[in-house]
């Protein structure tokens, strides 16, 4: 089959498209023929190593050199074939999934317990654009979070991946939702549910005077010492993501965010969607949020399978208006 394969530590260069092994899959696992995937600054980290701190930690993304070698961790498709004790599907069946690595090819073998059932209403690119960054939203939102019906949100970085859902599924929660984001924007994020939009390139959120129940913060833009300013003095501040930078961020503004914790009355937390697991029960939930229509992804641009670097450059220049996808 073919497969993008990353050589090493790099830019998108790295990555040969090239011939490889079809994955056999073990008997807990099935084969999916893989329809489409999205790209996530998740894949950019682990593409060029970076941060460099993220080198040390257990659980990184390789030391030496780059531990996965098939980048691509949003995937929908079609079940060709399932291992021996695989019970709940069966091939022909259209599935997505949160994968930690192998998206970036025409087939790969994923466990069953990673996998759900696809929107019912969705094609394979906008399937593929749900998973790392709704999830993310959802899990930021509704659990770090704890947002409840009638409170209000401020969501910065509101049109990009992540944002698109956001808006929608705080909506969905019953919240008021301020997104902030640049000129060109507003109006995407009006439309999908925003009742006020701040611009970044005019106003300041951290110095409007008005006061929020939750900040998702995804474009982590400002220390969170300032941040806080936009929030109530019981809210909560969910830190996201931030600048990429290439020593420590954005994993030091989002550490500092909880750093600042006993010495400010708000709740300070942060999510991590990769390690926060049970992501097939959250894709369960996307799924009826997007069946019921309350959530549908946003998608930018669709690149075909040959340019997936090209789609890297794009998406990590951090100005996409939705989701940036891949037809397989
Ligand atoms: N914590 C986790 O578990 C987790 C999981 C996934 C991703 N992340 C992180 O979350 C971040 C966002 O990911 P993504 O996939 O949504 O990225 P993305 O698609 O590139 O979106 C970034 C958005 O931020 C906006 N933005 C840039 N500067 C801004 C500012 N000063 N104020 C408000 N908005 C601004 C951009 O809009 P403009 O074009 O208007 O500038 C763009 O729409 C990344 O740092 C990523 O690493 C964290």
């Amino acid at each position: 089959m073919k497969a993008f394969v990353l050589r090493s530590y790099g830019s998108p260069d790295q990555l040969d498209l090239t011939d490889v092994d079809e994955p056999v899959p073990a008997d807990d696992e099935v084969l999916v023929r893989v329809g489409a995937t999205s790209i996530n600054p998740y894949d950019w980290h682990f593409m060029r190593g970076q941060p460099y701190v993220a080198r040390l930690m257990a659980g990184g993304v390789g030391l030496r050199g780059p531990k996965i070698r098939i980048l691509g961790c949003d995937m929908a498709g079609q079940i060709e074939a399932v291992g021996q004790s695989v019970t709940e599907f069966s091939p022909g069946d259209q599935v997505y999934a949160l994968l930690p690595q192998g998206g970036f090819a025409e087939y790969v073998s994923v466990q069953q317990s990673l996998l759900a059932p696809m929107p019912k209403n969705l094609s394979y690119e906008q399937a593929a654009a749900v998973p790392m960054a709704a999830i993310t939203a959802l899990l930021g939102l509704r659990d770090q979070g704890r947002l409840r019906p009638g409170q209000k949100v401020l969501i910065t970085g509101a049109s990009g991946g992540i944002g698109t859902f956001a808006v929608q599924i705080a909506r969905a929660l019953g919240a008021g939702v301020t997104a902030v984001c640049s000129t060109p924007n507003a109006e995407l994020v009006r439309s999908l549910g925003a009742g006020e939009v701040i611009d970044y390139t005019a106003q300041d959120f951290t110095r409007q005077g008005r006061r929020y129940d939750v900040l998702l913060d995804i474009a982590g833009s400002h220390r969170a010492q300032a941040s806080v300013r936009a929030l109530k003095t019981n809210g909560t501040f969910v830190a996201v993501g931030g600048p990429a930078g290439r020593w420590l961020q954005p994993a030091a503004r989002m550490f500092a965010a909880l750093a600042l914790a006993p010495l400010v009355s708000q709740r300070m937390v942060l999510t991590d969607t990769v390690r926060s697991g049970e992501h097939k029960r959250h894709l369960a939930t996307l799924t009826e949020l997007i069946e019921d229509g309350k959530v549908t992804p946003v998608i930018d641009r669709n690149y075909p399978f040959a340019d997936i670097p090209a789609a890297i450059r794009y998406q990590e220049q951090g100005h996409a208006r939705g989701k940036v996808v891949i037809t397989t």
